[in-house]
This record gives C-alpha cells, structure tokens and sequence, in this order.
C-alpha cells in the first residue's frame, strides 16, 4: 500500500523542485521506497501509509539511540516550555559546551550551530585565519557538506569556490605528503573524515600510519587537522575518531547523532585554534536555540554512560556473518565493508547498481529499509531479533535475485543520479 505516498508525491511535484531535493529524493533510491514517513519510534519507521520498516538508515546518521528517546526528548520539550529560540543562548549551551570539552580529548572550547557543513566551513575560516594561509586539502571522494565549497554536485558553483583545494587520496601517505609538498608555505589545513566512507565505493578503515603522518605534516607546517566527525563521531567512539589510531585534532567537526537526531552541530577545538576562532564571524538564527542543546546534555551523557557502542557492534557483527553466511549459501557475490556498526553493502561487478537496487527493493517488501550505495547504521534500540529478521529477509531476497537477475536491466534512478552528478 502506497497510496499516500503517491498522491502527497504529486502535491510535491507541483511546489517542491522537482519533488524533493538532496540525497532524500527518493527518486535515486530503488522501486517502491516511500518519499514521505509518518513517524519513527526506536528502531523503526512507519511511511505515510503506515507500513513499517526496521531502519538502516537512521535519518542518514542522527539516530544513534533510538527514535523518540524517552529522556532525550524530555529535557528537549521541557527547555523548550522554557524557551527556546530566544534573543541570546539559555545557560544550557555552557552545560553542553562543558559536557563536550569534558568528554572529547583534544577539545578545550566549542562552538554550535546547525548543520555539519556549517561547523566544516567554520573549520575551513578558522585553519585559514589562524595560519594566515590558503590551502586546504581533501580526500577525493570525501563528503564535506553541501556548501559551494564542498558540495558534490557543481551546478550553480564556480571553479573560484574551490580555489586553493588541493586533492590526496585518503589512507595514502605518499598522496599526501605530495599534497602538502604541492601546498609549499601556503597550508593552512587538511580534512579527513574518520575512516573512508564516500558513497558507491567499498568503505575502507583508518590506516593509522597515515593518520599519524598527517598529524606529524600539520605539526612540521605549523598548519591544522581536522577530523570531519559528521558522520563517524561517535560510531566508532566515545571520543574524537581517530583516537582510536591515537591521534589528536586540532578541530573536529560533529553534527547528525550529538542530540540524538534534534538539530544542532558542533566544533570542536584546541587552544591552538581558541584565538581564531574567537575572531571569525559565525553565527546563525537558530544556533542559539536551546532545545537541541538540552537534547545534546542528555545524549552525552548516554553516549558516556551506557553500552550504546558495544551493544551497536555486537548487532554489527552478527549482522555481518549472517549476511556473509546468506550469500555464500546463495552462491552471491555480496561485499560487506567498513566498521560493522556502519556497513556498506555492493554486490561484486555491480557497476550501475541494477542487483543492488534489485536486492534493497526486495528487503523493503519483507519490511527492511536498506540502502544501494551508501553506508547504513546500526542504532542501539536494534536488537537481536531484529538482526534475526534482517538476516532472514536477506536469505529469501538473495534467492530472488538469483532467480532474476539475467533479467535485470540498470535502475531507471541511475539517470536522476547521473543529471545531479554530471557538470
Ligand atoms: C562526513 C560528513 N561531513 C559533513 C556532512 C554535512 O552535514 P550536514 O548534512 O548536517 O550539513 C555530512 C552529511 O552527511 C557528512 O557525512
């Protein structure tokens, strides 16, 4: 049943460009996936005609405790009776700004605002203020945002945006030691993600010894490390993501799970970064708000206190065997890559996606909400039933494919794909 959909899909078309925008159009996403959902509640969603799926997806990265948490949306109603949107910040964003510095090691100061790409591009201005340079570099690849500086789809940007944007390959020493030659005196920064998860390409994990090498590069140039920690931050741990490989940022970047899926987002940064960043202009209508920030007090602390990451790796892991164990039962060429509590799943010699998309359409009918080509997330309201489940719908949907795919043809949504991404 998808009648709802398909009628609020054509209200849609007549006042929103070209019925929805961004990577939640779900004209890039497989066959009968819904557009529009009624609601969410721990683990799951309902679509407006009210059928239910187990989430993958988590709002593309904020749920990381559950929908509709019940202490998290407490604090965030009751600030928000108290006020929320106001002419200055509620005491609040001292306690959060505090929980923040407390909990992250190379934190000593933070900022907030709305978006990841805000708290990126405050990056950006702080590197090149606080060294007086111009050069930034980026992993190829990489998500930063969709600001003109970093956006994946160049329409309506200008080549200017990117000026002083040089390019290395992440994990890779020599590229980027080559960057940063290439850079000469003139570097002000480099990005890098926690670990490498640019969509419709195998994920691939931290090497530490480039992580490393870009901390001692940043050190010798006098230049600042950035860690995006957008989409990774606390995934993988409670502090900064590439603690794990032990190494300290200069400024990090956070957003999507730091209130639990309310709007707020962070950096975060050393005193190396504290006098530039106190001379740069940021600011925004909302950034201030206090109901999000009460939401982030609360989500720190469950992010300090309970077993949310154990407990995601655990349903991770045994996500990832039942789903290898299915596809070799099926004779199914299906690899799984990055950390098991943020799997990518591509299916071998799958170049425009046709059993990908194939397979995901097959998960949603037995009420699974996967993705084609980008990576998914474990959230700790899961549990084992429901990985239980998962790996069952996978078992009869591999089945399907087996018996369909010399018939597949490429996905009709690989031309939307290709009209946003050609320039
Ligand atoms: C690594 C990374 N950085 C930055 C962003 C941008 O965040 P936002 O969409 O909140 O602007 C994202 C969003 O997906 C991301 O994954």
């Amino acid at each position: 049943m998808n009648d709802k959909d398909r009628a609020l899909r054509r209200r849609a078309e007549e006042v929103i460009p070209n019925g929805m925008y961004g990577h939640q159009s779900a004209l890039l996403l497989p066959e009968n996936y819904p557009q529009f959902f009624a609601r969410a509640k721990g683990a799951h969603l309902w679509d407006a005609d009210g059928n239910k799926y187990l989430d993958y997806m988590c709002a593309y990265g904020p749920n990381l405790l559950g929908y509709g948490h019940e202490a998290i949306d407490a604090a965030y109603i009751a600030q928000l009776k108290l006020g929320d949107t106001m002419t200055g910040p509620s005491p609040v964003m001292v306690d959060l700004a505090e929980q923040f510095v407390g909990q992250i090691t190379h934190a000593s100061w933070a900022m907030f605002c709305k978006n990841g790409t805000d708290a990126n591009s405050m990056a950006m201005v702080i590197a090149r203020h606080a060294t007086g340079r111009r050069k930034i570099l980026i992993a190829t690849g990489a998500y930063h945002g969709a600001a003109p500086w970093c956006t994946p789809v160049k329409n309506g940007t200008l080549p200017e945006d990117r000026a002083h944007q040089i390019f290395y390959t992440y994990n890779d020493e020599a590229s980027l030691k080559a960057a940063v030659a290439e850079a000469g005196d003139d570097l002000a920064g480099i990005f890098a993600t926690p670990f490498k998860h640019d969509t419709m390409a195998p994920q691939a994990l931290l090497n530490p010894a480039y992580a490393a090498a870009a901390r001692a590069l940043c050190d010798e140039k006098d230049a600042l490390l950035i860690v995006d920690d957008v989409r990774g931050g606390f995934r993988l741990s409670r502090d900064s993501s590439w603690s794990l490989a032990g190494v300290q940022p200069d400024l990090s970047s956070w957003g999507k799970v730091i209130a639990n899926g309310h709007p707020i987002s962070a950096l975060l940064g050393n005193e190396r970064a504290r006098f530039a960043a106190s001379m740069i202009y940021a600011t925004g209508s909302f950034w201030f708000s206090a109901a999000a920030m009460a939401a982030g007090v609360v989500t720190l602390r469950e992010i300090r206190d309970t077993d949310y990451l154990e407990h995601s790796i655990t349903l991770g892991e045994q996500l990832r065997a039942g789903l290898a164990n299915a596809a070799r039962r099926h004779d199914v060429d299906f690899n799984q890559s990055g950390p098991v509590q943020m799997p990518l799943f591509l299916f071998g010699g799958d170049t425009d996606f046709r059993r990908g998309y194939f397979w995901c359409a097959e998960m949603l009918k037995r009420g699974i909400y996967m993705h084609p080509w980008h990576n998914m997330f474990i959230c700790a309201a899961m549990t084992e039933t429901d990985i239980a489940a998962t790996i069952d719908a996978a078992d009869a949907s591999f089945a399907e494919l087996k018996l369909h795919e010399a018939g597949l043809s490429e996905p009709f949504q690989m031309a939307f794909l290709r009209m946003a991404t050609e320039h």
